[in-house]
């Protein structure tokens, strides 16, 4: 099938590259003339494994290419995938202009029937407005020209956005139309281990199931994270309790992992959109407006361990960081914990000794050179003339940690662990000060 990607950022790219590599023919525009250029050079903007080498083969193989030509892209393709960004506005409402703007250009393009499927994640009604300013700029140009819309929301994890496409656990396509079912069901056949996962319904269940989905991710997070302040105050350990409630299938294993609160491009902005939208119909959400004051809270708690360890006074204390990143395998650190108690511990008067795998550029270019902070190249430097150590993100590398060693290194004897990585007794055997999340002081 021929296909054409509105926008090359993460999922756009995932989603491009991704169809490319089962057969498909994939053309992927974006307005950004350098970001063309430099993926038609095989060169990719984001951190994702596996990734870059499916870009660089299906660039070979001739079935993915770059432009930022959208005539040319809307001329290609039967079907018209819109993966742009839909940052939050001021009040939380997800920003549709991208999306409209997609809209209208593949109204202004149109000269016969096209499918538009919306990738990105939109408040309910949105496939209404796609529909709305691509007829009114095909009525514009005097052309009457048939199409549908659907919507298809992704539900890639950063990290494993390439498995998750080809193996997830379903795909949801929200469409009114007999041709586009069948278009899609076309789309996803290469994917015999989803054939029996594709969900159809209607368009606005559609938009409405991949806001749920990151809501009830995140409120079971916040459950967690609830829990863990309980059992911190209660002289019980969360890690324990997660065992005990996980083993029931009801509940399950997943996303009860304690931590330093989540962040990433997802779960903050679509919590605010649906409590937003929530607002706008008369309704205030309890449950999702909690589910993010846990989370800012629970953001907090590392300084707040750490400033407890100090007496309260981080003046000219040097703290060593490990991961800055929201998650491991990724560069991406919007809504990362890591900032929050990067920006607490300087507005304390504190330094901060960064180290992470991938997200050290990006940290640069979000706060730039500044004497109160220094990225490491590697775990161990970051902990060089440091008073105690933070970990914020798991990173495998952060698994393996001499106790002793960390010890005799660090001026004051502190650890915080943000995500429970380790034994608290064997932390405590060599004689360091362990603070966790939820297992006690
Ligand atoms: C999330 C969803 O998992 C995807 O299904 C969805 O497609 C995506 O948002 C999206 O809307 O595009 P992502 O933001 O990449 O994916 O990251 P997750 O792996 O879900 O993690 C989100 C945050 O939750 C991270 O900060 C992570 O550390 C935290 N987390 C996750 C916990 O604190 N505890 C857990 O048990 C699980």
């Amino acid at each position: 099938m021929r296909i054409a990607i509105f926008g090359s950022g993460y999922v756009g790219l995932v989603t491009g590259a991704c169809l490319a590599d089962v057969g498909h023919d994939v053309i992927c525009v974006d307005v950004d003339a350098d970001k063309i250029t430099r993926l038609n050079n095989g060169k990719v903007p984001i951190h994702e494994p596996g990734l870059e080498t499916l870009i660089h083969h299906n660039l070979k193989t001739g079935r993915l290419r770059f432009t930022t030509d959208a005539a040319r892209a809307v001329n290609f393709g039967l079907l018209q995938f819109i993966a742009v960004g839909t940052p939050p506005d001021e009040d939380g409402s997800a920003d549709l202009h991208h999306v409209l703007e997609v809209a209208r250009t593949i109204g202004m393009h149109m000269q016969d029937y096209k499918i538009v499927v919306n990738k990105s994640t939109v408040p309910v009604g949105t496939a209404e407005k796609v529909q709305y300013a691509i007829a009114e700029t095909l009525s514009a140009r005097g052309v009457e020209q048939d199409f549908d819309v659907c919507s298809n929301p992704e539900f890639l994890k950063e990290g494993a956005a390439i498995d998750d496409f080809s193996k997830g656990a379903r795909i949801v396509v929200g469409t009114d139309s007999e041709r586009a079912r069948q278009a899609m069901q076309e789309c996803y056949a290469p994917y015999s281990r989803l054939q029996n996962k594709l969900i159809f319904m209607d368009i606005r269940s559609a938009e409405l199931t991949k806001y749920a989905a990151n809501a009830m991710l995140a409120t079971k997070i916040s459950f967690i994270n609830e829990i863990a302040h309980l059992a911190e105050r209660l002289g019980a350990d969360i890690e324990q309790i997660r065992h005990g409630i996980g083993s029931d299938p009801r509940i399950g294993y997943h996303f009860i992992y304690p931590g330093c609160g989540y962040g990433g491009s997802c779960f903050p902005k679509d919590v605010q959109a649906l409590t937003r939208t929530s607002r706008d119909l008369g309704h205030e959400s309890h449950l999702l407006k909690a589910v993010e004051t846990i989370n800012q809270r629970q953001k907090g708690q590392l300084f707040h361990k750490l400033s407890q360890a100090f007496d309260h006074d981080l003046r000219g204390k040097n703290i060593a960081l490990w991961g800055l990143a929201f998650k491991p395998n990724t560069d991406d650190m919007r809504e990362a914990p890591s900032r929050t108690l990067m920006e607490a511990l300087w507005a304390a008067g504190a330094r901060v000794q960064a180290y992470d795998p991938e997200a050290s550029e990006e940290c640069r270019r979000l706060y730039g050179q500044r004497d109160d902070l220094t990225l490491s190249r590697r775990r161990d430097e970051a902990l060089e003339g440091a008073d105690a150590l933070v970990i914020c993100t798991e990173w495998k590398e952060f698994r393996a940690v001499d106790f002793e060693a960390l010890r005799q290194t660090l001026y004051h004897p502190v650890l915080v662990d943000g995500r429970n990585l380790f034994d608290p007794d064997t932390v405590k055997a060599a004689g360091l000060r362990y603070y966790a999340i939820g297992r006690g002081d």
